[in-house]
């Protein structure tokens, strides 16, 4: 199967995954297994769905990794959106997140870490983005599963450090629930924050910017603390922080900022770049690739950053690919060992389909250098 933009889809092509554009719950726009008509394919474009998966000849044997299997997801979010819900509502009569919902999205923490903890060594393409209004909770549990991956492998390869800055690698899944709790809340505080000021397409004025740097010390004022770990606060209250001291809320440099919060930046970073907002497009994975590997040392820790580009690959397979001569391809395979040099598929003029192994490391000639 493959991933096509809905701006490419054709009529008559087969739905390999089912396309959701409303809340979690809602039943699916479209089924899998459903042939694309030319109406569908205006409403999908309508809805703003920015890519479909479909099976046909060009995606054929292309079996994209997901790290979360749609079950799991479908809960994560459900009870992402729920917790939120009320959380909204207690913020507005001045109390805390509570301790039920707490228990509920420790759980959902704890499925997702016990999900990822039983994959193979693998080159993850992350769920394909939807529309722009699912974003939050999609985003919440994207950046878990991201957030989560990293450290299930970080901590693997280099434990974590205690406070007497000893290695160890004890007591790992309890780290991870804790980590997965708040990265599924890392943006709780923004509920305290006016929507029109979160949404605003333009430029933020000083002030509206300065609203939207409290959101960490709100969210980490929501949570209590006697039912919430200060692990799981730490990432909400420093997820904005940078290695290099110019983050917010407190400007913070290096291991002062927790571990779990330095992950949490990296993975909250490439979700942003690869989803579409209302002030920006969705950007491709090279593009979320680049801008967190361009970050290693300033913005992010690099041992940290290091272990995301073992992780996410810049040419997930399934995708879809344009290469600066206009000609359109899909990545057959990658070889994580060399993520700049997918394997990929194109039409040729007369409608046979060749694989070509491309360069696409930075600087390199955008051109075929391998016939298969
Ligand atoms: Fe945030």
């Amino acid at each position: 199967m493959r991933l096509v933009s809905s701006r490419h889809l054709k009529p008559g092509t087969r739905v390999a995954r089912e396309v959701r554009s409303g809340p979690v719950g809602t039943a699916p726009l479209l089924l899998s297994g459903t042939l694309l008509t030319q109406s569908m394919c205006r409403r999908l474009r309508a809805l703003g769905v920015a890519a479909v998966w479909v099976d046909d000849e060009l995606g054929d044997g292309i079996e994209p990794l997901e790290a979360l299997n749609p079950e799991t997801r479908d809960r994560a979010e459900q009870e992402v959106t729920a917790t939120l819900a009320q959380a909204r509502e207690r913020l507005a009569s001045g109390q805390q997140l509570d301790s039920r919902d707490v228990e509920r999205l420790r759980d959902v923490a704890a499925s997702i870490a016990h999900e990822i903890s039983g994959l193979p060594e693998a080159v993850f393409a992350l769920s394909e983005m939807r529309t722009a209004d699912a974003y939050t909770h999609e985003h919440s549990v994207r950046v878990t599963t991201l957030g989560l991956l990293i450290a299930a492998r970080h901590w693997r390869e280099h434990g974590w450090t205690d406070h007497r800055g000893r290695q160890r690698y004890d007591r790992i899944p309890q780290r991870m629930t804790q980590l997965g709790f708040g990265l599924l809340v890392h943006d709780i505080g923004k509920l305290a924050i006016p929507r029109d000021v979160l949404d605003k397409p333009g430029r933020l004025d000083a002030r509206e910017w300065e609203m939207i740097k409290r959101h960490p010390e709100y969210g980490a004022a929501m949570l209590n603390h006697t039912t919430t770990s200060m692990l799981a606060i730490s990432v909400v209250r420093f997820h904005h922080e940078r290695w290099d001291g110019r983050g917010y809320p407190r400007g913070i440099a290096g291991r002062r900022i927790s571990e779990l919060a330095r992950i949490a930046a990296v993975a909250d970073v490439y979700d942003a770049v690869r989803s579409e907002r209302p002030y920006k497009p969705a950007r491709p994975a090279h593009v979320g690739v680049e801008v967190v590997q361009e970050g290693s040392g300033t913005a992010f820790d690099p041992t940290i950053v290091s272990t995301f580009r073992q992780l996410v690959m810049p040419y997930p397979a399934g995708h879809e690919l344009t290469l600066e001569d206009g000609s359109r391809g899909v990545v057959a395979a990658v070889d994580p060992s060399r993520p700049y040099q997918p394997r990929v598929r194109f039409v040729d003029d007369d409608g046979s389909i060749r694989e070509f192994d491309i360069d696409l490391r930075p600087g390199m000639p955008r051109m075929p250098v391998v016939r298969v």
